[in-house]
């Protein structure tokens, strides 16, 4: 976490010696030179400071989760599948895909302990005996308590989009691990070449440093440049679902909508199968 100081310049140095680096917001700090989990104080400190499902962000929950589900769906998921729903949130998707796991098993992490709990409330007053097996784990760190090759198919909606590249290169680097060979791993970013994405750099560059990371941020990116680093973690690229086409026909839907944020889809070569 130093490092992300290092190269900064005097200025920064300065507010660091005087604030020790604390950040403030609403209920929780971030030292960012002590605290273990600085993304998991800040996911903390967000879902309790807002309630429900609004912690993961507005839109139409229901459409969303089930636009999630369609991708995966066209990707190839199959009822007897185990799903990893990597930062599943307050279970957008969870509850779309369980219906579908017949069979099967959905796994459900999320870094926030309270927005974990919501999921798992949501799905227990849905299901009174859900179609699959069902776990939930808190996960605060990039090492998934999973057994290798033991996902078929993983996911990881609006997560990326919240955490530094180096960061998510690493959570991509274990994620192989446990993914089979010929898995698939489906995500989302908010690259540049969508109108949205730069209405949120633009936005983001409105505020300095200090700010930007006192609180669950949004980062931006370009599809080469998350193509090129999970080729460097080990994945092979299939293809893009550009955020700014008609492209997902959501599950029960009638109409192919836009998504928002663009979705890559990516494949384990990386051992035999
Ligand atoms: C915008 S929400 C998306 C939730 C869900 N994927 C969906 O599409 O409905 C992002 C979620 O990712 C979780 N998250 C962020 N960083 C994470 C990390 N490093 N490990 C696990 N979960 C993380 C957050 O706590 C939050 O619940």
């Amino acid at each position: 976490m130093t490092r992300v100081w290092s190269g900064l310049g005097p200025a920064v140095d300065r507010v660091r010696r005087r604030t020790q680096a604390f950040w403030h917001f609403p209920d929780k700090t971030v030292d960012l030179h002590r605290d273990e989990s600085v993304y998991e104080t800040l996911y903390e400190g967000h879902a309790r400071a807002i309630e429900g499902d609004e912690v993961i962000g507005g839109g139409p929950f229901d459409l969303i989760g089930r636009m999630e589900l369609s991708v995966l769906l066209m990707e190839g998921l199959a009822p007897t599948d185990t799903l990893l729903d990597f930062g599943c949130g307050t279970g957008r998707l969870a509850l779309q895909a369980i219906p579908a796991l017949v069979g099967g098993h959905y796994i459900g992490t999320d870094i926030s302990k309270t927005i974990l709990l919501r999921a798992e409330r949501h799905i227990a007053r849905a299901f009174a005996s859900p179609p699959c097996q069902i776990s939930w784990i808190h996960q605060r760190t990039e090492a998934f308590p999973l057994a290798d090759d033991s996902v078929d198919m993983m996911c990881a909606f609006s997560v990326f989009t919240h955490m530094e590249h180096e960061d998510s290169f690493r959570y991509l680097t274990h994620a192989i691990r446990l993914v089979r060979p010929r898995g698939r791993l489906v995500l989302s970013c908010l690259p540049l070449d969508l109108q949205a994405a730069r209405e949120v750099f633009l936005a983001q560059a409105k505020t300095d440093f200090r700010t930007r990371w006192a609180q669950v941020r949004n980062v931006t990116t370009s599809r080469d440049f998350v193509t090129a680093i999970a080729t460097l973690a080990g994945w092979t690229p299939l293809h893009w679902y550009p955020g700014d086409q008609r492209n997902i026909r959501p599950i029960d839907g009638d109409e192919p909508l836009a998504f928002g944020q663009s979705i890559l889809v990516l494949e384990n070569h990386s051992r035999p199968s």
